[in-house]
């Protein structure tokens, strides 16, 4: 495996040393994240499991910089995010990190094509690149029939699809995707973890919030999220432990 970014020793796409979240919402404090470290090497399969509230969106927040944190340490990339600057940190979001969410988070009334342009255009591509760009991603995840349709003519399959290429357009260094599977059929959610696997397997760095313990499964590495505090970590081989103690419980 090699590392994208020389200047991070370990090659570490994600380096969290300490992570704390509160929210304040003024009458009451949440402590979200209670001290994460998680270290994401550069290709990794990861997925993020843990029941409802124990702060798996929170973490996923911040390792896409839509949030910062309020203790700790990340780096991303090997670049610290503590202290950028608002356009800094879309700056990073829009080149670094691509988003995949439950309810896919499609424009409705433009096209599956003008939906995948989107962070194109905000990255400055020229026309003929982005053309060539949104085709070549349609077409990957099967869907360049469908590229002048709208997400109210698309299954929910096909809009996560259309939401995976948009994902994918800037050739962000990783994927992060919040119960990517939640508002899917069993079928169309396996659709999705395959295309997932194969995006690994293409050398994608990939992180996936799922409660579903079959997809959790198929991911290589498991972490889990418990009262805000990574409370288990596997990674490859540990298949054993997997299959009986982590994703077999009820978790969500
Ligand atoms: N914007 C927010 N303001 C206040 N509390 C929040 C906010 N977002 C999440 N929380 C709280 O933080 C905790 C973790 O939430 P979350 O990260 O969404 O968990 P999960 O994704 O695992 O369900 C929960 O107690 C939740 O209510
Ligand atoms: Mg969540």
């Amino acid at each position: 495996m090699t590392a994208k970014n020389p200047s991070q020793p370990n090659g570490a796409v994600i380096h969290m040393d300490g992570i704390r979240k509160v929210y304040d919402t003024g009458k009451v404090k949440v402590e979200a994240l209670r001290g994460v470290d998680l270290e994401v090497q550069d290709g990794e399969f990861v997925a993020i499991i843990g029941p409802s509230g124990s702060g798996k969106s929170t973490l996923m927040n911040l390792i896409g910089c839509l949030d910062t944190p309020t203790g700790g340490t990340y780096r991303l990339s090997g670049e610290l995010v503590a202290g950028l600057r608002k356009e800094q940190l879309a700056a990073i979001r829009n080149r670094r990190v691509g988003f995949v969410f439950q309810n896919f988070n499609l424009l409705p009334q433009i096209t599956s094509y003008e939906n995948v342009e989107m962070p194109l255009l905000f990255g400055g591509i020229s026309r003929r690149k982005r053309r060539q760009r949104v085709e070549e991603l349609l077409d990957r995840v099967g869907l360049g029939e469908r590229m002048h349709h709208k997400p109210t003519e698309l299954s929910g399959g096909q809009m996560q699809r259309v939401a995976v290429a948009r994902a994918l357009a800037m050739n962000p260094d990783i994927l992060l995707a919040d119960e990517p599977t939640g508002n899917l059929d069993s079928s169309s959610g396996g659709d999705i973890m395959e295309l997932f696997q194969e995006l690994w397997e293409g050398g994608r760095t990939m992180l996936v919030i799922t409660h579903d313990a079959a997809l959790a499964r198929r991911a290589p590495r498991q972490v889990e999220i418990r009262d805000g505090l990574v409370v288990r970590d596997n990674t490859n081989g540990s298949t054993d432990l997997m299959s009986d103690s982590i994703v077999d419980r009820p978790i969500d």
